[in-house]
């Protein structure tokens, strides 16, 4: 395999790599604006520039300085290069390009919702020179409103161009061009026309700096308070890796998290701001006090039960629905809840695909309770059960099922519907963001997810309203749900693929080693 030598490091590449590649694939930092893994490359911030010395095959391959530095994002890896990133050379060209991003730069950090997580901010302090020598003045450039999430700061841009290659090469909408020319020139988007496309809120992650800022998120919250845990899309079937930002049981923001067999490293607006169902108004966080007493006698006194277990759920939690309706009913009629579509899968320019199908889990709902009815013929088959017990979750209003007066009826659900009131007894369901467990996408890939923060009020997972009910019905004493213990019982219990899954770490924050002071 050939071998390349960064900053003393020999390390093995595979042809077509860029230099830049091969040290990031080795942990290496080379500091980079325009480079972006997913975009084609422009080589125009500079900032990576190294000094390189390679092989040359007409002077008995002999070392050989190359005359300039050169692009580590745009030089293709070569055997035997020796590359030094940080030497006098390439350090005076960080430095010259950090003074020069300055000149102009409002320098806003106190007001700047980047900052924290600013390339700028952390390349300044890394790479910069710690002090400005000239004293023009600055361009300055507006602020402006360029789409329904999105703010563009334009005196804080670098003019990266990772936004505009963004919507030419990832979604192909091209809302975004450059402006003007040389010192002038700044991000616009075409009268009318803002960026609103499906995907738009991925240029507010791939901007560098706090050019384009998040509408819902503006100062909001300093993002060094925020804590990130690993989670996935709950509202359609793509399974999507994302992270949830959260803070104070607060959850202030979701953001992608990079698998590139899955998500690449985007999500869709629709995941993005779809999270707001956890903190709704409407949602239902207080129960009554005896409420699991009188669901667990409602469940001992019948004779038949169906169960409605909806696609929002986890597979750890429906099935330990399903092991306790089947152990008090071991002809139970059991069903999968509406999964809702909506129109046809949407494909982007760069393949990313915006799933039709509205639930993250209806596949691992069927994977975990084995053979069960879809949700036309459960209804239809419900109405000789004398007792329903019904979970929901939905993030919205959804197709609840008839439930006849002669019917004793337990819900487990989040937002108020049209059967809350009617349930003989109510359960109050937390969200996927107060958590853990295993969802299964469209591609049957199970994943799991992470408990970001502590269940609303009084809710509860639906899979320990499951383990509290079934001890009552047993007359013993509740354990406490976790997903890791149940998933080692759905393997034992022969249930294909529990174990196999791994909660993935990357969680896309890069920390800086700025030293935190304390005031
Ligand atoms: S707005 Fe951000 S992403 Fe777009 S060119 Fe400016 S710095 Fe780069
Ligand atoms: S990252 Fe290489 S020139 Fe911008």
């Amino acid at each position: 395999m050939p071998t390349i030598t960064i900053d003393g490091k020999a390390l093995e590449f595979e042809l077509g790599q860029s230099i830049l590649d091969v040290a990031h694939n080795n942990e290496m930092e080379i500091p980079h604006y325009c480079y972006h893994p997913s975009l084609s490359v422009v080589a125009s911030c500079r900032i990576c520039l190294a000094e390189v010395w390679a092989p040359n095959p007409r002077n008995d391959n002999k070392l050989e300085p190359m005359p300039k530095l050169l692009p580590t994002c745009q030089t293709p890896a070569g055997d035997g290069q020796i590359v030094y990133t940080s030497s006098p050379k390439a350090t005076a060209n960080q430095k010259a390009v950090m003074e020069m991003l300055l000149n102009h730069h409002p320098i806003d950090c106190p007001t700047c919702d980047q900052a924290g997580e600013c390339d700028l901010q952390d390349y300044a302090y890394e790479y910069g020179r710690g002090e400005r020598r000239c004293d023009t003045e600055k361009i300055t450039q507006s602020k402006k409103d360029i789409g329904d999430n999105i703010m563009l700061y334009g005196d804080r841009c670098i003019m990266c161009t990772r936004c505009v290659r963004f919507a030419d090469e990832i979604t192909g909408t091209s809302e975004l061009y450059i402006e003007g020319r040389g010192a002038k020139e700044c991000i616009d988007v075409f009268p009318g026309i803002g960026i609103n496309n499906e995907l738009s809120g991925n240029v507010i992650d791939i901007c560098p700096v706090g050019a384009l800022l998040d509408k819902d998120f503006m100062f909001q919250q300093r993002v060094w308070f925020l804590k990130t845990v690993p989670s996935i899309d709950p509202l359609t079937s793509s399974g999507d890796n994302i992270v949830i930002e959260h803070n104070n049981n607060q959850v202030y923001r979701v953001k992608p998290r990079t698998n590139l067999e899955v998500n690449q490293y985007w999500i869709t607006d629709e995941v993005r701001y779809g999270w707001k169902f956890v903190h709704d108004k409407t949602r239902v966080v207080d129960m009554d006090e005896d409420a699991e007493l009188i669901a667990a006698d409602k469940l001992q006194q019948a004779s038949t039960i169906a169960l409605l277990v909806s696609p929002m759920l986890s597979c750890e939690d429906a099935w330990l629905l399903g092991n306790l309706v089947r152990s008090i009913d071991k002809e139970a009629i059991v069903g999968v809840g509406p999964v809702p579509i909506d129109g046809d899968d949407k494909t982007f320019k760069s393949g990313f695909t915006i799933r039709s199908e509205k639930a993250p889990n209806a596949r691992g709902v069927r994977r975990a309770l084995g053979d069960v009815f879809e949700y036309d013929e459960w209804k239809k088959q419900m109405t000789s059960a004398d007792t329903v017990v019904v979970t929901g979750n939905y993030p919205e209003a959804w197709d609840t099922p008839e439930i006849s007066e002669n019917q004793t009826l337990v819900l487990i659900d989040t937002l108020a519907n049209g059967l809350t009131e009617r349930a003989d007894a109510f359960l109050s369901a937390a969200t996927w963001a107060e958590k853990a467990g295993t969802f299964e996408n469209y591609d049957n890939k199970l994943q799991l997810f992470d408990r970001a923060i502590h269940p609303v009020g009084d809710s509860q997972a639906e899979g320990q309203f499951a383990m509290n009910l079934q001890a009552l019905v047993n007359d013993m004493e509740a354990t406490v749900f976790n997903a890791a213990t149940v998933r080692r019982r759905m393997a034992d219990a022969g249930i294909a693929g529990m174990l196999d899954v791994e909660l993935p770490q990357n969680t896309n924050r890069i920390d800086t080693d700025m030293p935190l002071s304390e005031v």
